[in-house]
């Protein structure tokens, strides 16, 4: 669909037509002529098309009420329609003034060399500088973990990063200061930062000009996957839009505490919001295991659910937690459990022009625990997945637990004989066993890629026994599971 929209691209305001569902790296290089943001995979992998992405931040865990955020953001996956009212920044609005320190930290190490995903890695770090994360070299390796290079290998890389975290290890708490910080050490022209510290522009929203397909579209990681060049004719709807969407609150129903996620709660959200971490603990831990930081910061529950994968990890996490989705569609609102909104592979119980409105989940878990195989440690969708979350009694036996499995079925599995075996138990290595073995016996999981059925089968229990050693340290099950 055609719409105008306003926003800020660099130091520069632009009101300008779009189609809404065309996607912001396109229309960088090939409209606003900005060659600097480079195509490579177009799905998302390699970090050569980032972007910083400016907005307001969700009203939240003591966040101010017009705050502005800034977070790094995969341009291919990012529709054009998702612009309205926001600031974006790409590699020339950094070098408007020449080389920042980020750029002469890359080429003073060697960290560059033919430059193609160079661009990517200095909006990365530079963005890690603007966001306030502790600046160490470990978090600034962090930051740059959606980014490939296929020259360097990443010891100049590395270098660079530890030069930068040594160099600004003492940047201030609030983003108007750092911002100035940063500006007066040239890691941001004066002018852009001073337009990054600001409210973003307005949004216009203006009627779109015809009507087409209806897609509702989140984070738009799985969508523009699997749709590289969406074609003209579709009319998106998008779950970012309005203030409730990235919304995490606590609620009471029926004597029970609950957590409600808006429909645009993205990964960066849940991991970081104390609300989540305050209902599963130890959940947090988690948050490496999913993808890379631009796109966690726009991965939404939501999508990953509706994606139905039955490897999709937050899928696995919040059938743990006893989710239930909360649909709104022309017939009013509903409620299903999570596990019965897959109805087979890839297909959910989603009726024309209903989306997911919420997700709520059980809190007051005790303890949490993900585990995840893939073919790489990080930044890698996974072979098998499981998830378990537990409710202790203060006799130390376990008085409830959730149990999910991912990858060794045409849908995410809800382990009810799990959970019925962990409860009025204790922990031990023997109850570790018998869960692993029930893991093992619940799926019929096909052979493909990324192992073979039986593999999948075997790993399933091994990762039900690190689950079991992860939420019991204390007891160090693994020293019996390994004898
Ligand atoms: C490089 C990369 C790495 C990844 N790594 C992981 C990983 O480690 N683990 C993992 O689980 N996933 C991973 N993913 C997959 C993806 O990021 C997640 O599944 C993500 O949560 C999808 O959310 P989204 O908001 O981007 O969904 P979108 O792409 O916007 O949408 C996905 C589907 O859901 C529908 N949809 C979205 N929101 C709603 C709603 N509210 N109501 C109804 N329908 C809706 C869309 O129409 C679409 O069909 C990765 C993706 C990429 C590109
Ligand atoms: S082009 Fe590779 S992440 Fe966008
Ligand atoms: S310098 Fe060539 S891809 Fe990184």
């Amino acid at each position: 669909m055609i719409r105008t929209i306003n926003f800020r691209l660099n130091e520069s305001e632009y009101h300008v037509k779009v189609r809404e569902e065309a996607l912001a790296l396109d229309w960088i290089r090939n409209e606003a002529g900005l060659k600097g943001t480079k195509e490579g995979c177009r799905e998302g992998d390699c970090g050569a098309c980032l972007v910083l992405l400016g907005g307001s931040a969700p009203r939240r865990d003591g966040a101010p009420d017009g705050a502005v955020e800034w977070r790094s953001v995969t341009s291919c996956t990012l529709a054009m329609g998702e612009l309205d009212g926001k600031h974006l920044i790409s590699i020339e609005g950094l070098a408007s003034a020449g080389l920042t320190p980020v750029m002469e930290a890359m080429l003073d190490e060697g960290a560059s060399q033919c430059g193609f995903c160079s661009p990517g890695f200095v909006l990365a770090l530079t963005g890690f500088l603007v966001s306030g994360a502790r600046v160490d070299p470990v978090e600034a390796m962090l930051a740059v973990e959606g980014n490939l290079c296929r020259c360097t290998g990443y010891g100049s890389i590395r270098r660079a990063a530890a030069k930068l975290a040594a160099d600004f290890a003492d940047l201030p708490a609030s983003l108007a200061e750092r911002l100035t910080v940063l500006a007066g050490r040239r890691v941001l022209p004066a002018g852009l930062a001073a337009l990054m510290a600001e409210p973003p522009v307005a949004a216009i929203s203006t009627d779109a000009d015809s009507a087409g397909e209806a897609v509702v579209i989140g984070g738009g990681t799985d969508y523009f996957v699997r749709n590289p060049d969406p074609q003209p004719g579709l009319a998106p709807s998008f779950t970012y839009r309005g203030p409730e969407a990235r919304s995490i609150t606590r609620l009471e129903r029926d004597g029970k505490r609950y957590v409600r996620l808006g429909p645009a709660v993205n990964a960066t959200d849940f991991f970081g919001s104390a609300i989540v971490r305050e209902a599963a603990p130890g959940i947090e831990r988690h948050e490496l295991d999913v993808a890379s930081p631009p796109i966690r910061n726009r991965a939404t529950l939501a999508g990953n659910v509706v994606n139905a994968s039955p490897i999709a990890d937050m899928t696995a996490m919040l059938m743990a937690l006893g989710a239930e989705l909360v649909l709104a569609g022309p017939k009013g609102e509903r409620r299903i459990a999570l596990e019965r909104f897959f109805l087979g592979y890839k297909k959910v119980d989603l009726a024309a022009g209903e989306s997911v409105a919420a997700i709520e989940f059980e809190a007051g878990w005790s303890r949490f625990a993900f585990e995840k195989a893939s073919k790489r440690e990080r930044l890698d969708i996974a072979t098998v997945n499981c998830a378990v979350a537990v409710r202790m009694s203060a006799d130390g036996s376990i008085a409830d637990a959730r149990y999910s499995a991912g990858g060794v079925a045409a849908t995410p599995l809800r382990l009810t004989v799990a959970e019925a075996a962990m409860r009025g138990k204790r922990p031990s290595a023997a109850l570790a066993r018998e869960l692993g073995a029930i893991a093992a016996g619940a799926g019929s999981p096909m052979s493909d890629v990324r192992g073979s059925s039986t593999y999948r089968v075997r790993l399933l229990e091994r990762l039900a026994w690190a689950a079991s050693c992860r939420l019991w340290p204390e007891l160090k099950l693994e020293e019996e599971l390994l004898a």
